[in-house]
């Protein structure tokens, strides 16, 4: 075995093309907002492993919790209960909106997703499920089969699950109605209200999910009367309403979950990402009246609930507590916002800037408004060249993520928004 060659060699014979890395190179460390490549470069890492990793790499509660746990019981999957993966599921629970009372574990977003859908088809005895058009909730064939952010993933695996209706996103910077914020309205409700008439009724709808704020298409936050809206039509119809909060949740958004920002809450919430600083493990969430109609053996796991990713999950709710990370999130992702919204007047490739916390998208646009995808990842390189990673994400790649760590320090920060604010700048 030539174990000497280039590294992206290496990988090129033993993955699939399918498998996409952002960046070619290969790290060997992660210390907190960095990560050190093998040939000893220190970069500013504000991709965070996929917005997974809100306390930074590696942070020492997390690998001690882990460690520990690891020494005394690493798997027991669905033989034997344990008391780290209890515990994990009451500190998850607490930090839950109103109403979401019980869980179940699994270990990816799209499991997660997948698990939710089931759980509405179950508990309704309804089989339709609406979901936004440029969404991404995930691979698996049901997580897919609500993912439309691009038909590239879509791509020659039909057919899918049935009875899956779309509704636009509300996508506000690029209205699929070409209306404003003032004579909205709200329109793209009365697109669902189009598919009740037309396609399916609602007394035969399980579910309606949604991400609070779109994540991969393109990291637009729903509006908030949207958002209540919503709640109101499908509580007037008997409609499940499922947050994803894969992307845009454990504190990402300078609240435990976006949906706090609007004041509303769901009936299902699917979790991961974030919960366990880069160990698998995921939750869907539901209410006990929900969760209690789920018979056992109606779903299950081998390794969801591991207990090494409960005890890291752990000590991550712990961190972003005791360190203040909601609070300091919601305070400097706002100045890093006004910052950055600077650059919409003084930029004419800066179309719009937005996001809540350390969330926060800049979205690239042509001279004629279009997404600029090609701009965007002149930008992302020119980072790359100063030591910050940056990664996209929107239909054409044309919105920058700036997510970095909730722990990075002022220092780091600033030192990010001058490379980013250099490479816009460098481009005119
Ligand atoms: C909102 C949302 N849901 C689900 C997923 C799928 O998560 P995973 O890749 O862990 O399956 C993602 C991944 O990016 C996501 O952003």
């Amino acid at each position: 075995m030539e174990y000497t060659a280039p590294i992206s060699r290496r990988a090129d014979q033993v993955f699939t093309p399918a498998l996409h890395f952002y960046y070619p190179f290969s790290i060997v460390r992660g210390e907190g907002t960095y990560v050190i490549t093998d040939d000893g470069k220190r970069l500013l890492d504000f991709s965070s492993g996929l917005a997974v990793l809100n306390i930074g790499h590696n942070h020492p509660q997390v690998v001690d919790a882990a460690r520990r746990q690891m020494e005394r019981l690493i798997h027991t999957g669905g033989v034997y209960l344990n008391e780290t993966t209890v515990t994990a599921a009451e500190m998850l629970l607490s930090i839950m909106p109103e109403g979401l009372e019980c869980l179940f574990f699994s270990n990816s977003g799209a499991e997660a997703v997948d698990g939710a859908l089931k759980l509405a088809r179950f508990v309704t005895g309804r089989q339709g499920i609406v979901s936004c058009t440029g969404a991404f909730h995930g691979r698996t064939f049901g997580a897919l089969s609500v993912t439309t952010s691009s038909a590239a993933y879509r791509a020659r695996y039909h057919p899918l699950l049935p009875s899956i209706y779309q509704m636009p996103y509300p996508y506000c910077f690029r209205c699929p109605f070409r209306r404003t914020p003032v004579s909205c309205g709200q329109h793209c409700l009365s697109e669902l209200e189009t598919i009740f008439r037309h396609r399916i009724p609602p007394e035969e709808i399980a579910a309606v999910l949604i991400e609070p704020i779109l994540g991969e298409g393109g990291y637009s936050p729903a509006p908030v009367p949207f958002l209540k809206k919503l709640r109101s039509l499908c509580n007037r119809h008997g409609i499940l309403l499922i947050f994803d909060e894969v992307q845009s949740g454990m504190g990402r958004t300078g609240q435990w979950f976006s949906c706090e920002h609007a004041g509303v809450s769901p009936d299902i919430m699917t979790v991961a990402k974030g919960i366990a600083s880069g160990f698998p493990l995921s939750a869907v969430v539901a209410g006990r009246n929900i969760m209690e109609q789920w018979p056992p053996g109606a779903h299950g796991t081998t390794f969801g609930g591991n207990h090494v990713s409960c005890a890291a999950s752990i000590a991550t709710i712990k961190v972003i507590r005791e360190e203040g990370l909601l609070e300091k999130a919601r305070v400097q992702g706002q100045e890093v916002l006004e910052r950055l919204r600077r650059l919409e007047s003084t930029h004419r490739l800066v179309g719009q800037v937005r996001g809540y916390g350390f969330m926060i998208g800049v979205e690239f646009v042509t001279e004629e408004g279009e997404p600029n995808g090609d701009a965007c990842q002149k930008v992302i390189n020119a980072c790359l060249q100063k030591g910050l990673i940056l990664i996209g994400c929107g239909r054409e790649r044309h919105v920058i993520r700036f997510i970095p760590p909730l722990t990075v320090s002022r220092e780091e920060l600033e030192s990010a928004l001058e490379i980013l604010e250099e490479a816009i700048r460098g481009m005119s």
